[in-house]
């Protein structure tokens, strides 16, 4: 397991340098904004909805590059998503991936438009997958391509939507005002603030790679899975973790009166839940054809992660 701490870094490493090639330069008028920007994105992170992206593709068989601006696409609204969640307005958290968050550095209308510009640049990004050269003299084989990538941009868009990431912030800020938050409303939480966007990053895989309807409907389950697990095992660092390792402060869910995973099921229950998913998300991906032994350790690693 360490050394998947080490294979993980790696291709990290390499999704940054995908990720770098379509980010801004900080010049002009606005140099502000993309100043902020880049702070935020460049500041490290895991790069596990990339990483998934791509792992789910070259498993189901793809080998193209227009997986690539998804890649970045993905990372860059996640980024928006946290440079918008540790606003004051929102979490108020001043850390974030070891560093101070962006609208401490930028101030707070600086943070607003540095999370809005990284939402545009993503679908910017996205949309160059169009772009890139496809089989000329194949012009069938062309026009599914073209087809894959709208299906792959629909799907980013709705699921970090009002129906997917917006729409679980959304229950969560208001879940804090709530005198008592249940099992159901958690779940709903949990599979749309932070489970869409992975399930995003793995359909994307494998809608790219050319899978059928059924594959890509297994893989929205199994990051289903592998989504509540990440958010489950993110609530118990929030507890248990230390800034020093997870880069973020904890206890900003006691301090925002966050009702999570930990205070209704309790720490026990929470970690038994984290490996129950995991493993349904490891019998999916390995029910599936394709050699899935690299994505099937790491959800087994995501079990065990101190940040
Ligand atoms: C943090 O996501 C927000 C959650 C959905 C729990 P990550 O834990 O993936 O954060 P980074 O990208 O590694 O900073
Ligand atoms: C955030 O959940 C999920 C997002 C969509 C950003 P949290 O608020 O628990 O994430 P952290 O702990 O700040 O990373
Ligand atoms: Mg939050
Ligand atoms: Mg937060
Ligand atoms: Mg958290």
């Amino acid at each position: 397991m360490e050394h998947m701490q080490e294979i993980i870094e790696q291709k990290a490493e390499e999704v940054e340098q995908i990720i770098r090639r379509w980010l801004p330069e900080e010049k002009g008028m606005q140099h502000t904004v993309l100043e902020a920007m880049n702070y935020s994105i460049l500041a490290g992170g895991k790069r596990l909805r990339p990483i998934l992206m791509y792992e789910v593709y070259r498993m189901l068989g793809g080998n193209g590059r227009e997986i690539q601006p998804l890649m970045a696409a993905v990372e860059m609204i996640h980024t928006y998503s946290l440079v918008h969640d540790d606003l004051p307005a929102m979490d108020n958290d001043e850390y974030r991936r070891g560093r101070k968050t962006t609208h401490t550095v930028y101030g707070e209308a600086m943070g607003i438009l540095a999370g809005d510009g990284l939402l545009n640049l993503a679908w910017e990004t996205a949309m160059k997958a169009f772009f890139l050269e496809g089989p000329k003299d194949k012009p069938e084989e062309e026009a599914a391509r073209m087809r894959r990538i709208a299906t792959a941009v629909e799907v980013l868009a709705r699921k970090a939507g009002v129906y997917g990431m917006i729409g679980g912030q959304t229950a969560d800020i208001e879940a804090e005002q709530a005198q008592q938050t249940d099992m159901e409303q958690l779940l709903f939480i949990h599979e749309h603030k932070t489970a869409a966007l992975i399930q995003a990053s793995m359909m994307i895989g494998a809608i790219l790679a050319g899978a059928d309807e059924e594959q890509i409907s297994r893989m929205e389950k199994c990051a289903y899975d592998i989504g509540i697990a990440f958010q489950i095992q993110d609530d118990i660092l929030d507890v248990t973790g230390s800034m020093e390792e997870l880069g973020k402060p904890i206890g900003s869910d006691e301090r925002n009166h966050k009702q999570t995973y930990v205070t209704i099921r309790g720490l026990e229950d929470s970690t038994a839940e984290v490996k129950r998913l995991s493993g349904e998300a490891i019998e999916i991906l390995s029910s599936m054809d394709g050699d899935s032994s690299f994505l099937q350790v790491l959800a087994e690693y995501l079990i065990h992660r101190r940040k």
